[in-house]
């Protein structure tokens, strides 16, 4: 049976979730909505829609769709996702979640109500790389994980979005009113996501470190660059640093107490990954050359629903079919989790003590 879907919000990542979505079958996107007309029209002419919507909420009324896509900016995506479970409408929704823990933790006590299914695209989980990450840690490769390290930066300083915010549609990033916060909320969040997934998605203990706003011309009132540390209750530390006013090679690492995984980016795609192992368990992906790095290209070809967008829409087509979410699909408890590790991350910065991350239970990922 085919999924009529329809989309919230037309700007630049509706294009990723239209492209991903033209390669699954039994999807069809037959409506679309946005509060500015030209970028709906473009949307529906370029991705081949059959219908315009003035507004998400017109949108949402029609009785035809089984499944909406939020991409509008964070401020809406509780109000609309609240009205989509109200109409019983299965929702992906984009990150963040919601502009705060609190809002957050109502979505999820609202969803628990419905029998729908609610995806969010913290969705690099899906990138081969991590995938293979994963699936080395699960295999037991690296023995028992003790730490996780990870370190990127792009200097996002001479960006339109901040320096000419008033003729840039997408400075909203910037506006704390509007993105309900700043560097953590747009990305440090899917690298507490992925970390999470790598782990098996044990709950986040504690934060510690810096949430800095270093550069108050730019980006101000937001933080733009952090220094933390995550403890997860099985002892495992993540040691993480981003920048947006620095450039930082991308690395990663993960140190087990057999083995060593490390990855490294040239720019922020072409992940490759490096691996040193100290057992003989079973290798993962034996059929690749792993006396050298090796890229996201290559682990790709082996796997199934390779793009981060195409595997995150694989598990949730899945998920609706079978009428219960996919383990792996990102949902609304893990978003809500995320959140709570900005929340104590942002407190951290004031208090300069080590906060606790309220958890709230999750599935397992096997
Ligand atoms: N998953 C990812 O990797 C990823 C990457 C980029 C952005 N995002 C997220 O996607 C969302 C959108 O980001 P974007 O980069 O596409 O932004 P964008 O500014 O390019 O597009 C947002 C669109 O939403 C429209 N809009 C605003 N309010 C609306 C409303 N109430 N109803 C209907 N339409 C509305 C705007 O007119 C605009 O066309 C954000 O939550 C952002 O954090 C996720």
């Amino acid at each position: 049976m085919t999924l009529d879907i329809g989309i919230i919000g037309c700007g630049v990542i509706a294009d990723y979730h239209l492209r991903a979505l033209a390669e699954q079958p039994e999807c069809r996107v037959t409506a679309c909505a946005d509060v500015n007309s030209d970028s709906a029209q473009r949307c529906a002419a370029a991705f081949h829609v059959p219908r315009i919507l003035a507004d998400g909420h017109a949108l949402l009324q029609l009785q035809d769709l089984d499944l909406v896509v939020i991409c509008t900016p964070p401020k809406w995506h509780a109000e609309l996702l609240l009205q989509a479970l109200q109409l019983r409408k299965h929702v992906l929704v984009e990150k963040p979640l919601a502009m705060d823990l609190q809002q957050a933790q109502s979505l999820v006590t609202a969803a628990a109500k419905t029998d729908r299914i609610v995806g969010v695209a913290l969705m690099h989980r899906y990138l081969p790389v991590y995938r293979a990450v994963h699936d080395f840690i699960q295999a037991g490769v690296l023995g028992t994980v003790r730490r996780v390290r990870l370190s990127l930066g792009r200097s996002m300083i001479g960006d339109s979005r901040f320096t000419t915010p008033q003729s840039d549609p997408r400075s909203w990033l910037v506006n704390r009113t509007i993105a309900g916060g700043g560097m953590l909320m747009s990305s440090s969040i899917h690298f507490f996501s992925v970390v999470s997934y790598l782990l098996g998605n044990r709950a986040a203990l504690t934060v510690a470190g810096r949430v800095r706003q270093l550069h108050p011309i730019a980006f101000p009132g937001i933080e733009d660059d952090i220094d933390l540390v995550v403890r997860w209750d099985n002892n495992i530390e993540f040691t993480y640093r981003e920048s947006w006013v620095a450039d930082l090679p991308y690395r990663g690492q993960i140190d087990g107490d057999e083995g060593q995984l490390v990855l490294s980016a040239e720019g922020f795609t072409n992940l490759s990954l490096e691996t040193e192992c100290r057992n003989s368990n079973p290798h993962p992906y034996e059929t690749l050359d792993w006396t050298r790095p090796v890229s996201n290209e290559q682990l790709q070809a082996l796997i199934p629903q390779p793009s981060l967008f195409s595997g995150l829409w694989a598990d949730l087509v899945k998920s609706i079919r079978q009428k219960s979410r996919v383990p792996r699909l990102p949902g609304l408890e893990h978003a809500r989790n995320m959140q709570s590790i900005v929340t104590a991350a942002c407190r951290t910065e004031v208090t300069r003590q080590l906060e606790c991350v309220d958890w709230f239970p999750e599935k397992t990922v096997t």
